[in-house]
């Protein structure tokens, strides 16, 4: 049964016109036919869920979510199965981060279970964007919730607008990055938004990402905002690190990191791979210094668009004005950072057991 109120579109995209984006899909590029909306107000709660055609949004220019930042979003994809069927990857943790990231913002959290449904019904729905993987195609699948309220004045708003839309995806083969420890600029603070999924964290961080480009580097390492010294995140993913004494060590979260679906699963595959999964404080000093020594002996990045990105080096501000470089291992990506992601695809495109329940059939 439906939880969304469908209207299919009366102009959907022609079949040749479709089958020729799903083949060769740029990221961000291209969207299927329908969207997913509900509104919240005070008097009301959730109603008028619906799945409609796509279209642009009609907002006052005196929307709240213009003026006061109050905007959240998620990330996610549904995969196609060696049987031609569909899956999405644990939609059930983004809904659960999605009601944090809303919590936060003084927003109206969407029912998790409704979440699921909306991103469920609409790929169902859709499903003919989702490509055929000769590659890793997949379709990726946007969520967000803003306040629609017309409002001039800080409080939060009495009416909020929730939407799903997706849109086919290519491969992403990521390439190695360098990371820059910029001394300028944090992400997040104690008490602050770190660990929600808003627009403003995203806006704050790209002065940091031109810096790390001016340093030639394509990422920042983003430290604590009290000592500088603690490592959070990498760009906007989050970063783990292969020991030579077999642990898999990640930041913990204290927070002011987000809470990835990528890096919890890698963190659960991690014994697969003959690594101890550690979640704890990781100074930037003992990074550099265990990558100089070789008691760090791989280090990646994880999020859902690229899964892992392998890092090959650091910068960062070194004496007279040099930028001091470190090169982890040989500089080429590390075979066990390639074997997790290997291991995490082939989860996601059915190709192997699904022994944590992570796939959600549509
Ligand atoms: C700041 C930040 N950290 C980490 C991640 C990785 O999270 P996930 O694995 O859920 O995509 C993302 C991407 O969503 C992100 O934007």
């Amino acid at each position: 049964m439906s939880t969304f109120v469908l209207t299919r579109s009366a102009h959907p995209t022609p079949a040749d016109e479709r089958a020729a984006i799903v083949a060769k899909p740029v990221f961000g590029a291209n969207f299927t036919d329908h969207m997913a909306l509900a509104t919240w107000t005070t008097d009301e709660g959730w109603h008028d869920r619906e799945i409609v055609a796509r279209r642009p949004f009609e907002l006052h220019p005196g929307a709240a979510t213009f003026h006061y930042g109050q905007e959240i979003f998620e990330g996610l994809k549904a995969f196609r199965q060696p049987d031609g069927s569909v899956a999405i990857f644990r939609p059930d943790k983004n809904a659960a981060r999605f009601a944090l990231s809303a919590r936060r913002l003084a927003m109206a959290p969407v029912d998790e279970a409704d979440f699921v449904a909306a991103v469920s019904e609409l790929v169902d729905l859709d499903r003919d964007w989702v490509p055929t993987p000769d590659g890793e195609q997949s379709l990726y699948i946007r969520p967000f919730e803003i306040a629609s309220e017309t409002l001039i004045g800080v409080r939060a708003a009495n009416e909020y607008t929730f939407c799903v839309i997706a849109s086919p995806v290519g491969p992403y083969y990521p390439e190695p990055v360098t990371l820059w420890a910029t001394p300028n600029f944090t992400r997040a603070a104690t008490g602050g938004t770190g660990a929600a999924k808003c627009g403003g964290n995203y806006a704050a961080s790209l002065l940091a990402a031109r810096e790390a480009a001016e340093h030639g580097c394509q990422q920042v390492i983003w430290l604590d905002g009290a000592e500088h010294r603690w490592v959070e995140e990498c760009g906007t993913m989050n970063i783990l690190f292969v020991t030579a004494a077999g642990e898999l060590v990640t930041p913990e979260l204290t927070g002011t990191i987000l809470d990835g679906v990528t890096r919890d699963s890698i963190l659960t595959l991690a014994p697969d791979h003959g690594l101890r999964p550690v979640q704890r404080r990781v100074a930037i000093d003992e990074v550099f210094d265990g990558v100089a020594s070789g008691a760090i002996t791989e280090v990646f990045a994880c999020g859902t668009a690229a899964v892992v990105t392998p890092v090959v080096g650091f910068a960062a501000p070194g004496v007279n004005g040099a930028d001091r470089r470190l090169t982890v291992g040989d500089g080429t990506p590390g075979t066990i950072s390639q074997a997790i992601r290997a291991h995490l695809l082939d989860i996601q495109y059915g190709r192997v057991p699904d022994v944590h329940g992570w796939l959600h059939h549509v």
